[in-house]
Parts: C-alpha cells; structure tokens; sequence
C-alpha cells in the first residue's frame, strides 16, 4: 500500500480553509468540491498510461500519452459526507460508474479514543464493475476507519484491478488498520492526523464533515 500525501500549498490552502471553524456551509462544500477536483487529478497522475503518436494538423507526429483507465473508474460515494468530493472528483473522471453506500456512525463518547466505531449501513448499491475497473472509494474523514473496512470488505469481493481510497483528512490510526488487512490499497489524502478524541473524531481535524457540509 502506498500513502499518497497531498501536501503541496493549493491543497493546504483548501484545507485550512475547511479546518476553520469560521468557514460557513457554503464555503466549505465548495471547498471540498474544488479538493476532490485536485485529488481525482492527482489520482489520474498515478494511474497506468500508454506512450503513443498521434499525427498534428501540421501533418506531423508527436509523442503523447494515454491513461487507459481514466474510462475504467468506479466512485463509491460515502454518503453524506463524501457527496461534495465525489461532485469534486466526477470532474477528473467524467465518464466513472458510481456506487454509493449510506453508513452512519453511531458516536458516544468514552473514557478513551475509541478504536472501533459501531457502523450501521442502511443502503449499498455498487455498478457490477470488470476485473479492469479501478475502484475509488471517497470518504473526507477516516478516523477508526470502521465504516472503511467494512466498505473494503464489499469492494475488495468485487475484484477490481485496484483499489484507492480518496480522502481529506486521516488519522495516523486509521491508515495503519487499513494497511495492516489490506496492503495493496493506495490511499490518498491531503493530511494525516495524529489524534482521535473521545468521540472519534479526528484531532485537530475539522470537525463533522457531513454537518459542516450539509447544515
Ligand atoms: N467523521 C467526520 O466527519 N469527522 C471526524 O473527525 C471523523 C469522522
């Protein structure tokens, strides 16, 4: 499994824009729209291509590239929170099939930062998809990553080529679980987090992403 950090200033501009708590619900959907937008490009950055020559109106060869499977990608949207990065990421990947699965957390708080959440998913609806199809599931906050496992239980039964999470913030936790049950995941994210609080919420993150997006 490769950690893809997305550090580079643009996407930590959005970000601190998101982690602000004087961004209004406006502000912070578009801004999760725009990092979904920079990080399905920087997915495309890292998917397999092709060297070949095309011929120019000047009558001329040149060498150019093609991404194989920019046609070959499935989102699956975590409802609610991951709605606005996957309107961000269908701007990289126009053509992608599209799962979605309603899961909901069920948060309390506990003496101790929780290393599992309980996970109830309510609605899964996946596209059948091909042993060549790229499988990219978008959740902006992977803090116990329980609701992630299970998604990669369903999706990792179906195959694809490849699979790569597409996400805002994770905690340090997190992306050591996925890592230890699933190493071929790639998992790209703008910042890893080293805290979960007592709720299971992801220090010094930026709060609920689902509430902050939707009111
Ligand atoms: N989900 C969120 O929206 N925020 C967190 O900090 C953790 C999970």
């Amino acid at each position: 499994m490769a950690v893809f950090l997305l550090d580079k200033p643009l996407f930590l501009h959005i970000l601190t824009q998101l982690r602000d708590i004087k961004t209004d619900q406006i502000m912070f959907r578009k801004g999760m729209v725009r990092l979904g937008r920079l990080i399905g490009y920087e997915i495309a950055n890292h998917l397999d291509f092709d060297i070949v020559k095309v011929v120019t109106p000047l009558g001329v060869e040149a060498k150019g590239v093609v991404i194989k499977d920019l046609d070959n990608i499935m989102i699956v949207n975590v409802l609610r929170a991951a709605t606005p990065l996957v309107e961000g990421l269908l701007k990289a990947f126009p053509a992608a099939k599209q799962g979605v699965v309603a899961a909901s957390r069920r948060e309390m708080e506990s003496s101790s930062p929780p290393t599992e959440m309980e996970v109830e998913i309510t609605y899964m609806k996946i596209p059948k998809i091909s042993k060549n199809d790229i499988a990219i599931i978008a959740d902006p906050m992977i803090a116990t990553a329980s609701t992630m496992m299970r998604i990669l239980g369903m999706v990792s039964q179906l195959q694809p080529k490849r699979i790569i999470i597409a996400s805002v913030i994770a905690s340090e936790y997190g992306i050591t679980k996925i890592r230890n049950k699933y190493p071929d995941v790639d998992i790209f994210t703008v910042s890893i987090d080293p805290e979960i609080n007592n709720r299971g919420y992801i220090v010094p993150g930026l709060g609920d992403a689902g509430d902050r997006s939707f009111g």
